[in-house]
Parts: C-alpha cells; structure tokens; sequence
C-alpha cells in the first residue's frame, strides 16, 4: 500500500528583476519577466498528507490552522491540479479525490516581505506531487507552483533563477530555470526585517491596484523587460557595478509604480528609506553592496563575499537599539524532497 504523504524544504528568494503585474490574474501569468537569487538555509518545510477523512485541505502554518480564503485558495489550486494530473494518471489510486493536510513551517518571519508564499507554495507543489507519486518534470513543477503563487516558480531552482513571461495562453511557458548555481558567484545577502509583521497589503492586491490605477504601470512593465537582459548579464559577467545599478534600478522603479498607485502602495517604513541611504552611502565609501526591497518594508542589502564582513558591522552599528533583526544568507540550492 503506498503511503499517500511526503514532505519537501524550499527556500526563500529575492527578486534582482521583479516580478510585478499580472497578464492573467488566474493563471498567475506576469506581465514582465523576472530574476532571483535563491537563498540558503531560510525556507519553508512542508508536510502534504492525503487523507480520506477530511472535507477540505487544511493548512497549518507554524503550528496554526489558516482559515485566511486568499492563503487557502492559494494551495487548493496548487493541490486540486495535482489531484487532477493524479486522477487521469492513476485513475484507480483513489487518494487523487481525497483532500489534504499540510503542515508547513517556516524559519523565518513569515509575511514580512520576504517571499514567505514563495517558498510555502514551492515546498507545497514539490511535497505534494512526491506524495501522490507523480513524476513531474522541473518546468511542470514550476507551471504548478506558479499557480498558487507567481515568485514560487523560482524557489524550485538553484543559485540565480530567471522566470520567463512566457508567450503562450494556457502559460506553459511562463516558467522558471536555473541560470546558474549558487557557486557561480559568492555573493551574501543581509535581510535587514525592519518591520515582522504581515504585510498590509497582499502581492497580489497591489499588483492588481497598480495594473489599474498608477498612470507609470505600462512604463513599468517596459522598463522591466528592457533591464532583463542587463541584470542577466551583469551576474553572467560577475560584474557587481553593473548588477548594482540595474538591480536599485528595478527596485526603485517597481515601487514608483506601487506608490502611484490609487489608493498608493506605500511599503516601506522610515527605516526602508534610511536604509537605502546607508546602501549608497557605504557604496560612496568603497564596501561593495546594493539594496533591493520587495512589496514590504524589508531592505536586502546584497554585498560580494570580500565587502560582506565590513557590510556586515556597518549595519550592526546603523541597527543597534532600532529592533531591527539581521539574518545573513548567500545563494543556495532550490527546493528538495526530505
Ligand atoms: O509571488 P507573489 O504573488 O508573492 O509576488 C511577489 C512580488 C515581489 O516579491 C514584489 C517581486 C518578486 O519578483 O518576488
């Protein structure tokens, strides 16, 4: 009798070229294309168990039951496909009906900004098809992960990771791959938590009050296209001046967007800002790093491996006495099955 339940770790990412705005808001396809770095050791570890027995798929997250309907329909579409590949697969495995439980945990503060779907979704979709003994190939995974949440194709992927907008309708080709390990460039990453708290305002909302309502939303979308190919080449070059300027670039253009949008989307908080000055600052001085910030108050500072100590005690002494947390990390491997 196989055993219907398995569990997979995926890992958080950061977003160099972001995504932000959806050509179709079900299938969860962006307009813009997008680059990330996997990051090491900070992720979800998820547990998927199909079982007769329940009525609905339950989530519990860090030890509590989620009853949020936008966090719950996220993983329905991601299991309800699985069941669905399952059933026309196997079609007398009679758990391709049964809904599921998931246990999910996260070693990180989870909604701060810091991809806390991303990797949930990615460990969900990886868990969830070794539970049901399907043998999807990565883009699959990757098609399905982007399902529940658009960054999650990403953290299924080693080191630096591109999602492709894709073309096609039904999104087959709106996927993500790896385009190099972790090992091509030892960059780290400083995740500055300024503020722990779940964000305001969901990804997916703001997209959709930015695509509606900010006058620059299809400037955006151009510009993010256009830095594609740069921010691409600047990490096949290792060229960290390059990648600096296009990754701030982006960052700063996709919050433009946000905080034109009607009612404004407003992320960061006093510390965001004063952060992004401390970033130009050390930059001024020499330590070679650069700040990108996704849709909550939270600052990356990314720095290469020979400036990250000096990065480091540069940022200890700007935090002390300001509760601010300090997690270091560098990139990492994609998701895996435990
Ligand atoms: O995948 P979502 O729906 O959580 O959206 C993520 C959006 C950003 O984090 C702001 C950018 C990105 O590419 O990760």
């Amino acid at each position: 009798m196989p055993k219907y339940e398995a569990s997979a770790f995926a890992p958080i990412n950061i977003a160099l070229a972001k995504y932000w705005g959806k050509r179709d808001a079900r299938l969860n396809l962006p307009t813009n294309g997008s680059i990330s770095i996997t990051l090491d050791k900070f992720g979800s570890t998820t547990r998927v168990i199909f079982d007769e027995t329940l009525e609905a798929d339950v989530l519990v997250l860090n030890g509590e039951e989620v009853r949020t309907p936008e966090t719950l329909r996220k993983i329905s579409i991601v299991l309800d496909e699985l069941r669905s590949i399952a059933s026309t697969r196997f079609a007398r495995v009679p758990c391709a009906r049964w809904r599921a439980r998931v246990l999910s945990q996260n070693n990180f503060p989870t909604a701060a900004g810091l991809a806390s779907s991303a990797s949930g979704i990615a460990a969900l979709a990886l868990a969830a098809s070794h539970a049901l003994g399907l043998k999807l190939t990565p883009e699959r995974l990757s098609e399905l992960a982007r399902r529940g949440s658009g960054s999650a194709c990403r953290s299924l992927f080693d080191g630096f990771v591109e999602w492709k907008r894709g073309e096609l309708a039904n999104g087959s080709d709106s996927v993500a791959a790896s385009l190099h390990p972790a090992s091509h460039w030892d960059l780290r990453a400083l995740i500055v938590v300024v503020d722990a708290e779940p964000k305001s305002r969901s990804s997916t909302g703001g997209m959709t009050s930015a695509r509606n309502s900010s006058p620059f939303f299809q400037s955006w979308i151009e510009s993010a296209q256009a830095t594609l190919g740069p921010i691409r080449d600047a990490i096949a070059a290792r060229n960290f001046h390059a990648l600096s300027r296009a990754a701030e670039e982006n960052c700063l253009r996709m919050h433009a967007c946000a905080i034109s949008a009607s009612p404004s989307l407003l992320y960061w908080k006093p510390a965001t800002v004063a952060l992004i000055h401390e970033a130009r600052k050390m930059r001024a001085e020499g330590v070679e790093v650069f700040f990108t910030i996704d849709a909550g108050p939270n600052v990356v500072i990314v720095a290469t491996a020979a400036h990250a100590a000096a990065a480091r005690a540069r940022l200890e002494v700007f935090l002390k006495n300001s509760g601010a947390a300090l997690l270091e990390t560098s990139p990492g491997r994609g998701a895996y099955v435990l």
